[in-house]
């Protein structure tokens, strides 16, 4: 042990020179840091205040092991460090990246802005928020415009993405992969979808847009805008009325009782990985209210 330990010290010597790759050495040898890694050596500031195990150096500096548990980390060569290991973080911090940060930064400070709050206590609009999504200001806010002719950055089919997942929950890529117009060849209960959409526009006086080619949008049942930002005769503008500084909010249903037992019974297997059923408290920035199915049942019929 001692000897293969010596002539690792040798080997390490004998290449420890410029061209030899940083993985191999650990972090005393080439003070070099990986890709993107956080800073080391800055003072904590006054405000951080992070739990007593996040040791700190002298004069109040960060080191490896005020953020890595492991023992010798700055010893260890970086291809030789287990990166799994429970407390490479500390406090669990790879399951929870983003907690992991706010045991020193505030996290209110570093939360993305919603720029869905488009709206001044005034009532004013926050005319730079409308620039994250449209190329220029969409003045008249009465009129109704084809979404060709709303001056958006991205596609319909993008302009969401990238802030938000293609996934954001159960069920979004069904519908944004479905196709109405394929469907309404089709002999699946589906089939009357696209005109049904369109009643219901019509009945409910809102807005459901679909793509060029029929495709249904997380526009279709989500509306960017905060009620208020269009004209009220605009139905673009007509939404549930939730509170969008509280966001979407879940709450307990007895109904989850009869999804636990339906789970039980037919997807054993899976069933670990479900999310309780939970009833819709909150619902924002959507274009008819699904708590009820309103917006579901402009597409979907029952079926008896
Ligand atoms: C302020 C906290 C903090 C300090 C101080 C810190 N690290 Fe890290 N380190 C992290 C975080 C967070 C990650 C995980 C980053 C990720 O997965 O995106 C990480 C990742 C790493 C990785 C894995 C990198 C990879 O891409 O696989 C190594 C190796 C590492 N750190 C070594 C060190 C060493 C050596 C030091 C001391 C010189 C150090 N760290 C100091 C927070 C810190
Ligand atoms: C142990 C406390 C601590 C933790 C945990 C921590 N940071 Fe830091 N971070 C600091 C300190 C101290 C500074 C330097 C602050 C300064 O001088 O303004 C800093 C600076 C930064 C900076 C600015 C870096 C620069 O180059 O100027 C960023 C970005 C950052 N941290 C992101 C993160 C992220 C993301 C995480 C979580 C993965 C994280 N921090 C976790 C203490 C911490
Ligand atoms: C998150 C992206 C996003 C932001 C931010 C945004 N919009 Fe829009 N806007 C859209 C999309 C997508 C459409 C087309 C769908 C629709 O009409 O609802 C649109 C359509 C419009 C329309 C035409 C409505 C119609 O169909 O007749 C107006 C007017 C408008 N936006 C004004 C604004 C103003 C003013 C702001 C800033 C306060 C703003 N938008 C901010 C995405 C956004
Ligand atoms: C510039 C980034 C950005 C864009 C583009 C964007 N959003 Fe958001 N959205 C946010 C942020 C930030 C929040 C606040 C909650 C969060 O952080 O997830 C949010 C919240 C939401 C919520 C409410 C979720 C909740 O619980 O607060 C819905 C629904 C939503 N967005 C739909 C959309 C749709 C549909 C589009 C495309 C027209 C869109 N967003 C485009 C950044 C964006
Ligand atoms: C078939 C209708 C439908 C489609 C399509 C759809 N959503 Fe949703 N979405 C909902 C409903 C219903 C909710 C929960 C109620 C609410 O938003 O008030 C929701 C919730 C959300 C939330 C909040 C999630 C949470 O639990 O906090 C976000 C973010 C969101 N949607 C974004 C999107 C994006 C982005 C797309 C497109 C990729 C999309 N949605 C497509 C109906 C839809
Ligand atoms: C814009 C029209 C539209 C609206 C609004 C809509 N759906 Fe759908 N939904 C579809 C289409 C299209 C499909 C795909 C049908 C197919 O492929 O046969 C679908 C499929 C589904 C599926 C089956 C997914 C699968 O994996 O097979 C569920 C569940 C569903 N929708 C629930 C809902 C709920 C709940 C709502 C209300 C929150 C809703 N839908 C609103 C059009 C819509």
């Amino acid at each position: 042990m001692k000897i293969w330990f010596f002539l690792l010290l040798i080997c390490n010597f004998a290449f420890a020179d410029e061209s030899t790759d940083w993985q191999t050495q650990s972090y005393k040898q080439s003070k070099h840091l990986p890709d993107l890694h956080h800073v080391v050596d800055v003072k904590l500031l006054d405000e951080m205040q992070p739990p007593a195990e996040f040791f700190l150096k002298e004069d109040k500096k960060i080191g490896c092991k005020t953020c890595h548990g492991l023992e010798k980390i700055a010893e260890t060569p970086y291809d030789k460090i287990d990166k799994n290991a429970p407390d490479f973080l500390r406090k669990d911090g790879y399951k929870k990246l983003e907690m992991f940060c706010s045991n020193c930064h505030d996290k209110k400070a570093h939360e993305r802005p919603n720029i869905h709050l488009m709206l001044n206590d005034d009532g004013s609009i926050k005319k730079e928020n409308c620039l994250f999504c449209h190329s220029e200001i969409n003045e008249q806010r009465e009129k109704v415009r084809l979404l060709v002719d709303t001056n958006l950055r991205l596609s319909p089919e993008k302009v969401c993405l990238g802030c938000h997942l293609k996934t954001p929950h159960f069920n979004a890529v069904e519908h944004t992969d479905a196709n109405l117009k394929t469907l309404e060849n089709s002999k699946s209960s589906a089939r009357n979808m696209k005109n049904n959409l369109k009643k219901t526009e019509k009945e409910q006086g809102v807005h459901l847009p679909i793509s060029e080619n029929d495709e249904v949008l997380c526009l279709t049942c989500h509306s960017p805008h905060a009620k208020g930002v269009l004209g009220e005769k605009n139905p673009a503008s007509n939404q549930v009325n939730g509170d969008i500084k509280k966001g979407v909010e879940y709450e307990k249903h007895s109904w989850n009782d009869v999804m636990e037992a339906d789970k039980r019974e037919r997807l054993e297997k899976i069933a670990a990985t479900l999310p309780p059923y939970q009833r819709l408290k909150n619902e924002v920035l959507l274009r008819l209210p699904a708590k009820d199915g309103t917006l579901c049942l402009s597409c979907h019929e029952f079926e008896n």
